[in-house]
């Protein structure tokens, strides 16, 4: 298998039309709830990427069927107490955050123990987020340092109950959500907003959930356990992967892009927002919705001539996949950007605050952090024309993804390894490229 890429010339200016594969989050919540519902439901579109697959091994484990063909996902799901496998079952979670923190969630009344693993850099993240809720529930959990291997066993009675959520993480309030939808009486969670994918599908599956607007918080009450007939799904294009081809046309000179069929679900489109602040070329065209979610084609022109940000906090969770791709940008801005409150950049697949802050160092670009908050100097003439090395980035796909919008945006020689870690959420971001354009080795 190929581990490097070699691009030694900056992309040539282009003008297509794309679509990118169905949004990653809405293809593992789709798998999960299948898993749940009564019957067979079908998934049209289904992002068939590392993460995804690792979410249909996980429920095959647990005594679900699914046939996974060119065209759609059809999940056998069995109400929700159909789960069945032996005690001590392996689930392995691969490189997902969503996938492990949201399984536990959903196996609140397991009988038997699971053990849930994932790949290195998922151990190395924390998951007292989850733990502390779970325990709440009454599931059995233990973890050394908060950290996978995970071993759980569920309860029989578990507990609703009533959870404050200061993060703005969606996982959290996904995994209390499929705990409460298996747990009798009402469960009520206050949180910071974060994407809504999981409320969405609940009410797409008229289940009895409650969402009250405050003005920082957002007041979600559920009440289990009630089960619900298997749905059929048509996936929309993932925002986070067309973001890597918006920003890359604003930073390409006299290029233009439309992208196909995209979810712009309010609680994702930070991006289209911050960027748009800077003077960036983006238009939403053909809006619709489709099942509670909102779909639009992208249309992105060639952006010179960019403002620096002072990017309000409120924006960090909607576009909290997207900061790398933010932070390229404001390198070629005329001025300093500043972000602030956003550590749990250092709680993803890798630590992408530390991360960005070598990268646009390597570029020529000076960046300050000092606790939550990141400057970056801005410099419009930026021109590169050295040799870059990309490693050591704990595989994290986007990570990967960004070193390929930069060295084709800006030129220079550039490696870049460990290109496989794009399969987790973007199998096909490499012959995309190539259909642009771009002359990768
Ligand atoms: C996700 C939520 C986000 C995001 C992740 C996907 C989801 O994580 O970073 O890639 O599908 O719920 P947090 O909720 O921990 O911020």
């Amino acid at each position: 298998m190929k581990k490097k890429a070699y691009i030694y010339e900056k992309i040539k200016n282009f003008n297509k039309k794309i679509s990118v594969p169905g949004d990653k989050s809405l293809s593992i919540r789709f798998v999960l709830l299948a898993s749940q519902a009564l019957g067979k439901s079908t998934a049209y579109n289904i992002l068939k990427s590392e993460d995804v697959m690792c979410a249909l091994s996980s429920i095959k484990k647990l005594g679900i069927k699914y046939k996974l063909s060119k065209n759609y996902c059809m999940i056998y799901g069995k109400g929700l107490n159909g789960f069945k496998y032996k005690n001590n079952t392996v689930i392995n979670a691969g490189n997902s955050g969503t996938l492990s923190r949201l399984i536990i969630g959903l196996l609140i009344n397991s009988k038997n123990t699971i053990i849930l693993k994932g790949d290195q850099s998922l151990s190395k993240r924390d998951f007292s987020r989850i733990i502390k809720p779970m325990k709440m529930f009454g599931q059995n959990i233990v973890a050394k340092n908060n950290r996978l291997p995970i071993i759980f066993k569920g309860t029989k009675y578990s507990r609703p109950i009533n959870y404050t959520e200061l993060k703005g993480s969606a996982q959290v309030k996904s995994c209390i959500l499929l705990a409460a939808m298996k747990t009798p009486g009402e469960t009520i969670i206050k949180c910071i907003p974060s994407r809504n994918h999981t409320e969405k599908l609940f009410l797409h599956l008229k289940l009895p959930i409650k969402i009250k607007k405050e003005k920082k918080f957002e007041i979600i009450s559920f009440k289990g356990k009630k089960n619900y007939k298997c749905f059929n799904y048509k996936i929309p294009g993932d925002i986070s992967s067309s973001s890597f081809f918006i920003v890359l046309t604003l930073l390409t000179k006299k290029s233009k892009i439309l992208i196909k069929d995209v979810n712009v679900n309010k609680s994702r489109t930070g991006i289209i927002d911050i960027l748009k602040l800077m003077k960036a070329q983006i238009k939403l065209q053909n809006r619709r919705i489709y099942n509670g979610e909102n779909i639009a084609d992208i249309e992105v022109r060639s952006s010179e001539k960019l403002k620096p940000i002072d990017c309000p906090s409120e924006m960090n969770s909607r576009s909290i996949d997207e900061f790398l791709l933010i932070f390229l940008t404001c390198s070629v801005a005329n001025g300093v950007s500043k972000f602030r409150n956003i550590e749990e950049l250092r709680n993803k697949e890798t630590d992408r605050l530390e991360f960005a802050s070598k990268f646009l160092t390597k570029i020529g670009i000076k960046t300050k952090i000092s606790k939550g908050t990141f400057k970056i100097y801005g410099n419009p003439n930026l021109r590169l024309n050295k040799t870059y090395e990309i490693k050591n980035f704990d595989k994290d796909h986007r990570a990967c993804m960004l070193s390929f919008v930069a060295a084709l945006a800006f030129g220079g020689k550039w490696i870049i390894h460990d290109i496989d870690s794009v399969k987790t959420s973007f199998p096909n971001f490499i012959s995309l490229l190539k259909y642009l354009g771009a002359k990768i080795n």
